[in-house]
Formats: structure tokens, sequence, C-alpha cells
């Protein structure tokens, strides 16, 4: 069997990469700059070069691919390239290629509730626009719509160093971050089960607040914690007057503002603790590999 894996060079493409060759597929990694590869390339049978926002880089890229997975997408601010283009247009352009070279099955990763945060959520807009057009397609298929990423998690660890964490809202909203590796393995079991053209939410095995996360994060470090709050509708007025000059940023304020305001507990997953993951960032180890 043969996987084709694009965002191979990110958090979870990475362990997506490590579960699909450690079960023993063939796996091609799309990747902008091969050179950027070392840590996926020994489990890598191939490494495309390409670029998933230029469809005409992406030829032979699906070529006898069994499962076709993808998640693309930006967490910067920067204003270019936007999340249009890259979450949007750049995943339609692979499943599009992924259409003509005939590929049968197509994993995609979306946002926690993104399907009923679309018309709040822009970023999750244009997840689910890819959604719906893989739905739509004659591909089986797999949505996975996980909540917060323990690379996520990363940032109360950066404010928790530099002596304050800023938190959305209250810091009461509760969410159970996962690790890349849990939903990568729970990933091969859906598909070892038969889970197809269904849509799975993933949250890791603890439920915590955010004011909790940061707790975690101050502990770790053994720093006493320091809180700042910022007010939903801050976060939202902000998104609003930035939107003309910077589409990205809008869109984070957005997501952000409803995060202060809402719970975002998934189904559980897997057994890897945010606690263990902070604790190797204190102790100054790679964090992706948990
Ligand atoms: N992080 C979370 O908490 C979370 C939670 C739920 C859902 N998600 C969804 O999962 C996605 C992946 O998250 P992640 O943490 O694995 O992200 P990540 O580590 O930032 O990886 C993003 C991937 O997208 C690629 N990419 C970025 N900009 C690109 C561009 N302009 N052209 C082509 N490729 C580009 C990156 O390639 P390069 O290495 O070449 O830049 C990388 O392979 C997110 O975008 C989000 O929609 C994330």
């Amino acid at each position: 069997m043969r996987a084709v894996v694009a965002g191979a060079t990110g958090y979870l493409g990475g362990f997506v990469v490590r579960a699909f060759a450690e079960a023993g597929w063939k796996v091609r990694a799309l990747a902008r700059n091969p050179d950027g590869c070392a840590s996926i390339r020994p489990f890598c049978d191939e490494i495309f070069r390409g670029e998933a926002t230029v469809p005409d880089t992406l030829h032979g890229l699906f070529r006898q691919a069994d499962v076709c997975f993808s998640s693309i997408g930006i967490r910067h601010v920067h204003r270019h390239p936007t999340f249009w283009q890259v979450d949007c247009q750049a995943n339609l352009n692979l499943v599009e290629a992924a259409l003509r070279a005939g590929a049968p099955r197509f994993v995609f990763v979306s946002v926690f509730r993104g399907d009923e945060l679309r018309s709040e959520i822009r970023l999750a807009e244009a997840r689910e626009r890819v959604a719906d057009r893989i739905r739509a397609s004659k591909m089986k298929w797999i949505i996975l719509r996980p909540s917060g990423f323990f690379n996520d998690m990363e940032e109360f660890f950066r404010m928790a160093r530099s002596g304050k964490v800023w938190l959305p809202g209250d810091g009461s909203a509760r969410l159970n971050p996962v690790h890349g590796a849990d939903i990568a393995s729970h990933l091969l079991s859906l598909m070892a089960g038969g889970g197809w053209n269904r849509d799975y939410a993933v949250g890791g095995p603890d439920v915590f607040s955010l004011r909790q996360i940061g707790d975690m994060a101050f502990h770790s470090l053994r720093k006493e914690p320091r809180y700042g709050y910022i007010p939903g509708w801050v976060m939202k007025s902000a998104g609003v007057v930035c939107r003309p000059f910077n589409a990205n940023a809008s869109a984070l304020l957005q997501a952000f503002a409803l995060l202060a305001s809402r719970d975002g507990v998934a189904p559980p997953t897997g057994d890897h603790r945010l606690k263990d993951f902070f604790a190797k960032l204190a102790q100054g180890l790679p964090p992706p590999s948990g």
C-alpha cells in the first residue's frame, strides 16, 4: 500500500508519515523544500518536491496512491499567503490532483466542530470547503476534526517562560489537547476498521481549562503563575479592525475569541500527557517527538 502525505513537514503530518511507515506502508511525502525533511526522510520511500499552491507542480504526486492525506495549513500571521490560499485553495488543488490520478481514498484534517462553526470562523470555513469537495467526490474519505494539538500548547510554555501567560477570556474555557502521535495511531485504527466516509472529532485523554494549562506550564518551569486576561470582545474587535490589512491575523483573532467563550472537548484518544510534554520542553528536549 502507498500513502501520499501532504503536510509531512509539519507537526501532525510528521507523525502520520511515521505511523504509516511503521505499519508497513510506502510513504511519498510532499515537501516544498526537501532539504528540510531530515526528520521524516528515514520513514519515506520518496520525497516529492512540489508546491500545493501551484497545481502544475503536483503532476505525479498521487501516482499509484492508495491513500492521500493532507494536513497542509498555515499557523502564522504574516500577510501572505493567506489561509484562503493555503488552507482552502492549496488543499483543493491536492484533492483535484488526487482525483485526476484516480486515487481511491482521501483523509483530510479540518478543525474541531469545523462543520458547526464555519459560519462564525473563517478558518473553519476555509477547511470545510475542502471537506465538502472531498465528500462530493467519488473517493472514500475520512475527515478528522481534532481539538488543539500539543504543539499549539507550546505557546503557553513560551509565555510562562517569559513570566506571564495571557489567557483568552477568563481562562475557564475547557479543551482536551491531543498529541500528533495519538491522532496518527487513531487514524490507522479507523482505516483498519473500515471507518471510511465519516467525520471524527478527536481529542486527548485529559480535559483542562486554559488556566490549568497555564498552571501546568508554569509548574514545569518551577515558576509562580502570573496571568493576564484578554476579553473575547477585545480579540473579536481587533480581528475586525485588522481584517482589511491582514486576513490571517484577523481570522486567528476571530478563532481565539470563540475559544475564550466555549468549551472544546472532543472524544478522547491516546495516552500522551501534556504534563510530560511540558516537562520535556522544560528539559530542553525536542518537543515534536513528545
Ligand atoms: N494546531 C492545532 O492545534 C490544530 C488543531 C486542529 C486542527 N488543526 C489543523 O491541522 C493543520 C495542521 O496542523 P500542524 O500543527 O501539523 O501544522 P504545521 O506544523 O504548521 O504544518 C503545516 C504544514 O502545511 C504546510 N504549509 C504551510 N504553508 C504552506 C504553503 N504556503 N504552501 C504549501 N504548504 C504549506 C507546511 O509546509 P512547510 O513545512 O513547507 O512550511 C507543513 O507541512 C492546521 O493547519 C489546522 O488546520 C490544527
